[in-house]
């Protein structure tokens, strides 16, 4: 019984600022996995255009993001970093996933609810099925494991129902082929062509929560720029975000049970314990009964230390852009192989002449 190689991949679109809660739920963990794992990441300009068509600064924004692969520690020689708009096979397999998603499956994803927002209607047909070219992105290397933060999680899950519905409807095909390979889904054991996506979504940030407001997610979008730890802010504005965050009167507990309705001092745990690679039960037994002016003061260095280095490669990056494109350029030659690989069995499954 064979299985599926594990590859790890994931993809961050160029959109406004980069904030914390993208750098703990995502490419922290994408350092992380790159020591033990084949890895692809993506920056995703495909999705960029769904919320939104016309970008001012869209090549800016692209190498922004590559650069905040890079400075964070990704090696881009022994893994791939590259565009998704450089690789046409990810929009293919895209417009055969929308022919085997469902509306009804579609029509069940929050995050197109909230983006869409009350005018639904006037939302583009590319947000709609964004979940099928992110099933796209993953499956066209049919890439096994997937860090994300905990908002991807449905997205996922859609990739997973996509996947089983293609090897499912085409198992004689995929047979017939001989492109298949034997695994477990769960208890079953199947011939799939698709593997089972598994997402990566554990650790102390799987959901960094606003600094206004510890219900509300982070996010490039909030109107407040308080409310969130951009990647290129310097110590003094960090510091006085940090500063400024909401929390209660009380002091923190010993136990991580203590955080229970308690979501700003949990986020603020959280992400102290995801930037020193602890969990929050040891910063707690660190920091249990002290004031949240004992522990800010400590998570303003804390984040700054970690943080300045990754800016300042960042800055310094981004002022090469022949350095950063070139990057780009490699990965996607690399990308659009190891793709086309996958496209030409999949036209086969399906009967297309090739
Ligand atoms: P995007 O660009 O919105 O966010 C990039 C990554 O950051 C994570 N993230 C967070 N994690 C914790 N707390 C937060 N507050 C927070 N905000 C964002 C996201 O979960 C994500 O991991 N659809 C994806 C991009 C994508 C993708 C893919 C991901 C396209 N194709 C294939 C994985 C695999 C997105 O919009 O992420």
């Amino acid at each position: 019984m064979s299985d599926f190689q594990p590859l790890v991949f994931s993809g961050v679109q160029p959109t406004g600022n980069l904030h914390l809660g993208n750098y703990l739920g995502a490419i922290r963990k994408f350092v992380a996995l790159q020591e033990n794992n084949d890895c692809i990441y993506c920056v995703v300009d495909l999705h960029a255009i769904t919320a939104q068509l016309v970008h001012d600064d869209m090549p800016g924004q692209i190498r922004a993001i590559a650069a905040a692969f890079i400075a964070s520690g990704i090696d881009p020689k022994k893994h791939i970093v590259f565009n998704q708009s450089a690789v046409p096979q990810h929009a293919e397999l895209a417009w055969i996933f929308n022919c085997v998603a469902r509306i009804g499956w579609m029509n069940r994803m929050t995050q197109f609810k909230d983006k869409a927002g009350k005018d639904r209607e006037n939302a583009s047909l590319g947000l709609f099925a964004y979940p099928s070219l992110m099933a796209a992105d993953i499956l066209v290397y049919r890439a096994t494991h997937v860090p994300v933060g905990d908002d991807q999680k449905q997205h996922l899950e859609l990739a997973r129902d996509i996947a089983q519905k293609f090897n499912n409807d085409f198992s004689e095909h995929i047979r017939r082929a001989g492109h298949g390979i034997d695994t477990m889904v769960g208890e079953e054991a199947v011939h799939a062509f698709f593997p089972t996506v598994e997402p990566l979504i554990d650790g102390p940030a799987p959901r960094v929560m606003s600094l206004r407001d510890g219900t509300k997610k982070m996010s490039k979008s909030d109107a407040s720029d308080l409310s969130r730890v951009n990647l290129m802010d310097d110590a003094e504005t960090i510091s006085k975000k940090i500063r400024k965050a909401k929390t209660d009167p009380d002091a923190l507990p010993s136990e991580v049970d203590g955080l229970k309705g308690r979501p700003e001092a949990d986020n603020l745990v959280g992400i102290y314990a995801a930037l020193s690679d602890k969990t929050k039960e040891q910063v707690l037994s660190e920091f249990g009964g002290q004031q949240f002016s004992v522990f800010k003061p400590a998570l303003v260095d804390l984040s700054v230390a970690v943080l300045a280095p990754i800016t300042g490669e960042m800055r310094r990056l981004m002022d090469d852009t022949s350095h950063i494109d070139g990057i780009l350029r490699n990965g996607g030659e690399r990308a659009r192989a190891r793709a086309e690989k996958t496209m030409k069995q999949v036209r086969e499954i399906i009967g297309f002449l090739q």
